[in-house]
């Protein structure tokens, strides 16, 4: 039987080491501050699902982890950034995340705005390194990612995502509306995350488009979950606040449509995603079983 669990703890011991290198090694006098705080932020213990994804995604088409990991983790940056954003008393104002105080509370607002750009930045940094045995098809591929990550990540995508979260405040969207919020704000990079991995491992064609299905339904699905988690969770077993989305009159799917329907229709999303999987073998035991835990996490 796969064992998800201990699939999750390798491969976050892989991204956390790999993280560690390469935020220590981005450090020097001029900057020690920001790197404490981006440190602070990444070290701080998140799930790592978005990198874990693009290191599936990559190795369900035959490819090799190396191929991926400098993107997984870049991807895991701009998430972070995200998170450190969407804390600040402009946006979400909570005081606790990953089971830490908010990066503005450890430090103060101007270094978590400043923490968030730099992982932004460092993220793409990392995304367009060049190394000399890249080849043609290589850089092709990379150019490929590196855009489809910016427009997860931009206005189009989690900046959207994240505008008409704030706008809705109060407000009762259409289902349409907020199918369309939660795919903007947090299913787009998940998708893209699952995306490069695939591209970077060598997928074909259909199976990158497969993929990219499953990537759609699970990241909406982790968001319903999010929004569920917000009211049935446990503070400190996430590490985070609940109760908050009710609080701020936040449109979510269960303010929508109610826990029970939210449940039904998470758990329809991921029936969808494991469907998708239909044309792999065993090697998606990591992706049927990751797509099942997006809806039965507890954090
Ligand atoms: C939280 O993401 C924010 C959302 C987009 C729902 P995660 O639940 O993946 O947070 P970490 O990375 O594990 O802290
Ligand atoms: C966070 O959404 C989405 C992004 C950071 C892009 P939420 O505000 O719903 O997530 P949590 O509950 O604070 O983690
Ligand atoms: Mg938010
Ligand atoms: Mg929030």
């Amino acid at each position: 039987m796969f064992n998800l669990k201990k699939y999750l703890g390798e491969k976050q011991a892989i991204i956390n080491r790999m993280l560690d290198e390469i935020i220590t090694n981005d450090s020097s006098g001029l900057s020690s501050r920001i790197v404490s705080a981006m440190n602070y932020s990444t070290t701080a213990g998140g799930k790592r699902l978005r990198p874990i994804l693009c290191i599936s995604a990559c190795e369900v088409v035959g490819g090799k982890m190396e191929k991926c990991l400098k993107t997984a983790c870049a991807i895991e940056m701009i998430h972070t950034y995200s998170l450190i954003h969407d804390d600040l008393p402009a946006m979400d104002n909570d005081d606790l995340r990953r089971g830490k105080p908010t990066c503005h509370i450890a430090f103060d607002e101007a270094t978590a705005i400043l923490t968030g750009d730099a992982l932004l930045t460092l993220g793409f940094q990392v995304l367009s390194r060049n190394n000399s045995d890249l080849s043609k098809e290589d850089v092709v591929k990379r150019l490929d990612i590196i855009h489809r990550i910016a427009v997860a990540a931009g206005y189009k995508g989690m900046i959207a995502g994240q505008m008409l979260d704030i706008l809705s405040e109060g407000k009762k969207l259409e289902l349409e509306e907020l199918k369309q919020l939660h795919l903007a704000k947090t299913g787009a990079l998940i998708e893209t995350s699952i995306y490069s991995g695939a591209v970077l491992g060598g997928g074909n064609e259909l199976q990158i488009a497969k993929l990219l299905e499953y990537g759609h339904n699970i990241g909406l699905a982790f968001q319903v979950t999010d929004d569920i988690l917000n009211i049935e969770g446990d503070s400190d077993f996430m590490g985070k606040a609940v109760g908050t989305d009710h609080d701020r009159d936040k449109s979510t799917y269960p303010a929508l449509i109610g826990l029970s329907a939210s449940k039904q229709f998470a758990a329809t999303l991921i029936e969808s995603a494991v469907k998708t999987l239909e044309m792999f073998d065993k090697e998606a035991e990591p992706l049927r079983a990751i797509a099942r835990y997006v809806i039965e996490r507890k954090k």
